[in-house]
């Protein structure tokens, strides 16, 4: 299925902004973990134990200054394409998303049986690895499964994401790459496009296959070393 959205723009600040975001939302999630969990910790002694929580204090804090810092934001690296490891992206990816399915049953597997590399941001493919899974996690409920695929064409991997979950009409599958569309409550509308639009700076793709009541399936094609 090809959508045409490759006029899809997003300025830089928002981009960063967004990503960052994300990132960000995992290091507050772990954070949070890690506060719960401190009185079952047993320290050393109590000067130990006030350092402790002084760095957590601290951590909180810059993420919170971070968070702001961003809103101001105005300038990118560019990409830094490289030979990277699928298979150990295609694990951290899984690794940093799966604090979003916490209070889900969600099983998430990769299911990656190619050992190659691909040329890409190394950072860049992880960010949009996230959030697709992060959004396969999203339009699961309560229980289901997300799994990662591959398989190779020509000089290209594909990467497949497929979740159960509620599929995409029709309708909307036109728009779900749209800049601001969104039809979760908190959403921003701006992962998938940034997503598309990121890829196509590496000289890679990312297509919607399927959506219907067995499961939806997004692919990136990325170019093989
Ligand atoms: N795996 C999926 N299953 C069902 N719907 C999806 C899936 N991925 C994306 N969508 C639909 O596409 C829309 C756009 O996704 P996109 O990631 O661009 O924005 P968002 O997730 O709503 O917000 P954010 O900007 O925070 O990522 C979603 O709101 C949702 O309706
Ligand atoms: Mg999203």
């Amino acid at each position: 299925m090809e959508n045409d959205n490759s006029q899809f723009l997003i300025t830089k600040s928002s981009y960063l902004a967004h990503e960052m975001k994300n990132l960000l939302a995992i290091c507050n999630l772990y954070s949070e973990i890690m506060e719960k969990q401190i009185d079952k910790v047993k320290f050393q002694d109590q000067k130990t134990e006030a350092s402790f929580k002084n760095a957590m204090m601290c951590i909180d804090r810059a993420l919170k200054m971070t968070d702001n810092l961003l809103l101001d934001f105005r300038s990118m690296k560019d990409n830094q394409i490289e030979k990277c490891d699928l298979n150990k992206i295609l694990d951290s990816a899984l690794e940093m998303s799966k604090i979003y399915a916490q209070d889900k049953k969600i099983e998430l597997t990769n299911c990656n049986k190619l050992n190659v590399n691909i040329y890409a941001d190394e950072n860049k493919i992880l960010s949009v690895l996230i959030n697709i899974v992060k959004n396969a996690i999203e339009s699961i409920e309560e229980t289901g499964e997300v799994l990662i695929s591959t398989n190779e064409y020509n000089n290209n991997i594909k990467i497949r994401i497929s979740n159960t979950g509620k599929p995409i009409s029709k309708k909307l599958q036109e728009q779900i790459f749209e800049e601001g569309f969104t039809t979760k409550r908190t959403g921003n509308g701006l992962g998938l496009g940034i997503c598309k639009q990121t890829l196509e700076t590496m000289n890679s793709d990312l297509q919607l296959v399927k959506s219907d009541s067995d499961s939806t399936d997004f692919e990136i094609t990325v170019p093989k070393c």
